[in-house]
């Protein structure tokens, strides 16, 4: 199985992930070796606040890719932002200040972790309305979502796709929220998986560690379908 990882912070000196190109390459040693082929550099954009432009990314994106070719010339690297929804978020997403995935129209984003349910509702209806596919990060973070999945069905029908970070999967049945995040997924509610890494450290690559360790073949069926069908639909811009 080749993996795909739609959420990490790969790219050197932009936000709280790599710090320079040795860790950037590190960090795509570590998940290349543990089957991932695709990865998109998702670093963090915050409406308002100071950051690398669209191009300047655009830019460090293509040095890694360069850098990245030798040692590991099947590796796809793709260039996105992980977008906090904020004020001025919907007009830094249509202005192209910040990046959808791979120029298709998915946008991943991420919340603050108590927001509540209706304004998180409100920004997808207004982000989906605007004919883009909000992917919401690391779903099984927010207050408002945790143990209601009417509330995420009703999200997806109203345009979203559910992201779960792979660390957030294994654990004992004494882990309540791994067990959650595990029924999510066994029940056919996360559309992507990522490793949402950030350095060779506390938060290095591990997406086929995280995935290992929990009962692989009891959630094989959805990983193939993540990794294959709708990771697919991202990389051509179609509906899942
Ligand atoms: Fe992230």
């Amino acid at each position: 199985m080749k993996y795909t990882d739609i959420h990490s912070h790969i790219l050197p000196g932009v936000d709280d992930g790599a710090a320079d190109m040795e860790e950037t390459l590190e960090m795509l040693k570590e998940a290349y070796e543990q089957g991932v082929r695709t990865i998109f550099a998702t670093p963090h954009y915050i409406p308002g606040r100071k950051k690398k432009s669209a191009e300047e990314l655009r830019q460090i994106h293509a040095e890694v890719c360069v850098a990245a070719k030798e040692s590991m010339p099947d590796l796809k690297i793709l260039l996105g932002n992980e977008i906090y929804c904020r004020e001025g978020v919907l007009s830094s997403i249509t202005e192209g200040r910040a990046l959808t995935l791979a120029d298709t129209a998915y946008v991943l984003l991420e919340f603050s972790t108590h927001i509540s349910y209706k304004e998180l509702f409100g920004y997808i209806k207004a982000i989906s309305g605007k004919h883009y596919r909000p992917i919401i990060a690391h779903v099984e973070r927010y207050g408002c979502l945790y143990r209601k999945e009417e509330l995420i069905r009703e999200l997806i029908g109203a345009g979203a796709y559910i992201q779960m970070n792979t660390e957030s999967l294994p654990g004992g049945s004494f882990n309540r929220q791994a067990a959650y995040c595990r029924s999510l997924l066994e029940k056919g509610y996360v559309h992507f998986l990522g490793t949402d890494c950030h350095n060779m450290q506390a938060r290095k690559p591990q997406m086929q560690t995280d995935l290992f360790k929990i009962k692989y073949a009891r959630y094989e069926e959805q990983i193939n379908k993540i990794m294959l069908h709708n990771v697919d639909c991202l990389l051509t811009n179609k509906w899942i």
